[in-house]
């Protein structure tokens, strides 16, 4: 029986043994193409406990279209005022850059999107182990999220480490480009800083050209040793461990969003 498609009277169930990728299209949105990965091997049992129980508790449900999100609302009472910053990691992976600023920025509210359900379930392992309050997860396509978010609401972003897709066919594809930066420069606060990482050096040269292209940002780098170090307050992840491993040296950059004209 395991393994198959299980017909009962409430409908179709999935495989006992396997947990089905939601449909990560957001309802009454435009369709858009999604490439990468959103699903590996079967799921554990506590991974998908977790996935059960405790993402209903933290997960951001996107708001209807042609609203944006109550960002005050998401982080609860301590957030009435809108006083708590609110950061944003795009493709937090296995989350071990995310849990550890939450960790240690126990007054901002950090929001996480990621689409790979694996990686969502090591992030929800984190959150219950350190008792994290302060975290709030999307699960899907994070420009579904980007498009919901409310002007100047993010005072820190980071997209880590994001999948280069190298053949130049593929370009479109990769998440840092015009679209997003613009979405970024409207949900991003006066001063708020963007921080990026990569070890595809066609792809730092490539969000180099799109950032100082774009009107709203401005880099914090003042010499190639910036872009070389990787700051104290800035942990290490998997991928940055992988290409380190592997001899690639990662490029880390930092972006400050420009105050508005008055
Ligand atoms: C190469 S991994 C890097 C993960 C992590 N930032 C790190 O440094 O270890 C890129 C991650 O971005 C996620 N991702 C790619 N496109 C995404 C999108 N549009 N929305 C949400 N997550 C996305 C992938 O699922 C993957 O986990």
């Amino acid at each position: 029986m395991s393994g198959r498609t299980v017909l009962s009277d409430e409908g179709p169930k999935p495989p006992e043994n396997k947990v089905q990728a939601p449909d990560i299209q957001a309802p009454d949105r435009p369709r858009r193409a999604f490439y990468g990965r959103q699903a590996g091997r079967p799921l554990r049992p506590g991974a998908r406990a977790l996935l059960e129980t405790l993402l209903p508790r933290i997960a951001i449900e996107l708001p209807l279209p042609g609203t944006t999100l109550d960002i005050g609302a998401l982080f609860g009472a301590a957030n009435a005022a809108q006083e708590r910053p609110v950061w944003l990691e795009i493709g937090f992976g296995a989350g071990e850059h995310l849990a550890w600023q939450a960790e240690r920025q126990r007054g901002a509210g950090l929001i996480g999107a990621e689409i790979f359900i694996q990686g969502m379930a090591r992030m929800l392992r984190r959150v219950e182990d350190a008792g994290l309050q302060n975290v709030r997860l999307y699960r899907g396509d994070a420009r579904d999220l980007l498009a919901a978010l409310p002007l100047a609401a993010l005072s820190r972003v980071f997209i880590l480490f994001p999948d280069p897709w190298p053949k130049k066919r593929h370009h479109k594809r990769r998440i840092v480009g015009r679209d997003t930066l613009d979405c970024l420069a409207g949900a991003m606060r006066d001063g708020a800083e963007l921080r990026l990482a990569t070890d595809d050096m066609d792809y730092a040269a490539w969000m180099l050209a799109c950032l100082t292209a774009h009107p709203a940002f401005e880099c914090l780098a003042r010499s190639p040793t910036d872009w070389r170090t990787r700051p104290d307050d800035w942990p290490p992840t998997r991928y940055e461990a992988k290409a380190l491993a592997q001899g690639r040296r990662p490029i880390y950059l930092s972006f400050t969003r420009r105050p508005r004209a008055a």
